[in-house]
């Protein structure tokens, strides 16, 4: 008896898809990772990222849910029993990516009600480290958790609940249908504003220009890797977790296309409008581009209330660009919670309430952390490990058992192609099969290289340059754990009923085991 659940529509499954990889990282990771890896030369890395790896790993991740029907650790233990530690591995990935991403949310949902009053005065850094975060003096204090970081937390986590209780089509379909359409007209208003403004252009030609020497620059290519894995939401389980929803007749390659290209296209307008406005930053100050440019929590946090503070209408357009965070991120925050969910669900056979209760209330639990004083310390290191050796490893790995020892790629090309109009060629299996793995092979030596060999060496050449100590703990034990966790969980048998279910969709013979 098959009583998986299913999208109502495909429109429902690609806004649902489009909705889990436009996140976070579109919005405040992309135009800077594009800035600091030669601007618009980083334009050709990026596109030989998608098409090599981004959209072959996303039509692969489709097809397997589609086929085996199961959350992660089930399709990859129909795949090959030998397989199921992998898929636990990307759904540990994904549950302490939860954890986090909870709380760049919540602190999205705080700046939008900032705006409306500019609560965070002149001083825009001081007040987000200060009078927002509480940040602790050194890294690895923890604290108590911080009001104004804990109470939208909880807000972030009731939604989530919510939209998560209600399941795939009245839950996660229908807010995607409302989500994503609204986000794409709000961030509509904003990029057309910012590239309105005075000094606009000079922040695109900052954007764009092409640093051609940066292209032989290996690093280059390994932040191209490195950033698709996350953007796409490939590599941790969350596709083919979606895909297992899908009915029997659905295009894996055309939608996975469609996913890819709509993901690409709102990260560029995301780098337009970051750096439109960052041009704007940079004449009102009458200082260059490259002195207004800054990473991650700053750049959302930080320079964009300064931003808006300069800008006519600020409070608007700064209210509508944090709502954009909290939309954006919702979607990607539900698909990453149904990992897990889906998982435990799969393995235990409990209901779906029970597992969003087990699930979700233990990621929302352990996020109560990043609220606390020294939070922010904890969720950059946690993000900088699972992101650099979790993602895109388990990525790796997961290519390499398919393509070269489980040698699955016959199989699951020939579902792909029975179900979808566009024919995965010798095109995909050339790039999963040699150009990903050569590729990625060579960003995990380099990163162990930079990050084991050389910067532990000193003191100052960690990451971020924190103590040795902070980075070991946290960072390095999660990354380990995950990968312990996975293999442990795989030890527990999954039950006669699921090993008797009939679950291929495709032509070929579909019975368990
Ligand atoms: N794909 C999601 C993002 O970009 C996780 O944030």
């Amino acid at each position: 008896m098959d009583n998986r659940p299913q999208w109502g529509t495909r429109a429902g499954f690609v806004l649902a898809a489009v909705g889990s990889a436009v996140g976070l990282g579109n919005i405040w990771r992309f135009p800077y990772v594009a800035y600091e890896n030669g601007g618009g030369a980083f334009f050709l890395p990026y596109l030989f990222a998608i098409l090599t790896a981004g959209i072959p790993i996303l039509i692969l991740e489709f097809t397997i849910g589609h086929k085996f029907k199961g959350s992660a650790p089930l399709s990859f233990f129909r795949l090959n029993r030998k397989m199921e530690w992998l898929g636990w591995w990307q759904v540990a990935i994904s549950f302490v990516i939860a954890t986090y991403y909870a709380v760049i949310i919540a602190w999205a949902f705080s700046y939008t009600f900032f705006s409306f009053s500019k609560a965070w005065g002149e001083d825009t850094g001081g007040f987000l480290f200060g009078e927002y975060l509480h940040l602790a003096d050194t890294p690895g204090q923890v604290g108590l958790p911080v009001l104004g970081v804990f109470g939208p937390l909880v807000l972030v986590w009731a939604i989530t609940f919510f939209i998560l209780f209600k399941g795939v089509k009245k839950g996660i379909e229908k807010a995607n249908k409302i989500f994503i359409p609204t986000l794409c007209v709000i961030f509509l208003i904003i990029v057309i504003r910012a590239i309105t403004l005075d000094g606009a252009a000079a922040g695109l030609n900052a954007f764009f220009e092409p640093n051609w020497d940066k292209i032989m620059d290996g690093k280059v290519w390994v932040a191209a890797y490195g950033h698709i894995f996350f953007s796409l939401s490939i590599g941790f389980a969350i596709m083919i977790t979606y895909a297992s929803y899908l009915p029997k007749k659905s295009d894996v390659t055309n939608n996975a296309f469609i996913t890819g290209f709509a993901n690409s296209g709102f990260e560029l307008l995301a780098g337009i409008g970051v750096f439109a406005a960052l041009g704007f930053m940079a004449a009102q100050a009458g200082v260059p581009v490259n002195e207004v440019a800054t990473a991650g929590v700053g750049l959302a946090f930080a320079v964009f209330p300064q931003i808006i503070n300069e800008m006519p209408f600020g409070e608007f357009f700064g209210a509508l660009f944090f709502l954009s965070l909290v939309f954006a991120g919702l979607t990607s925050l539900i698909s990453i919670c149904e990992v897990f969910v889906a998982a435990v669900q799969d393995k235990f056979k409990i209901s779906r309430n029970k597992a969003v209760l087990f699930g979700a209330g233990a990621a929302s639990l352990i996020s109560i952390l990043y609220s606390t004083n020294g939070g922010l310390y904890f969720l950059d290191v946690v993000d900088y490990f699972v992101n650099q050796f979790g993602i895109a490893l388990a990525g790796l790995i997961e290519v390499i058992l398919i393509a070269w020892v489980f040698k699955q790629m016959n199989p699951l090309q020939a579902h792909a192609n029975a179900i979808s109009d566009m024919r995965a060629g010798a095109w995909w299996k050339i790039c999963l099969g040699v150009v990903t793995p050569v590729v990625l092979g060579y960003m995990m030596f380099d990163l162990l290289r930079q990050n084991i060999l050389q910067k532990f060496e000193t003191e100052s050449g960690n990451y971020e340059g924190y103590a040795t100590s902070f980075i070991l703990y946290p960072g390095v034990t999660i990354a380990v754990a995950v990968i312990v966790l996975g293999i442990v969980i795989s030890f527990k048998k999954w039950s006669r009923e699921t090993l008797e279910e009939k679950y291929s969709s495709g032509n070929d013979k579909g019975v368990g085991l």
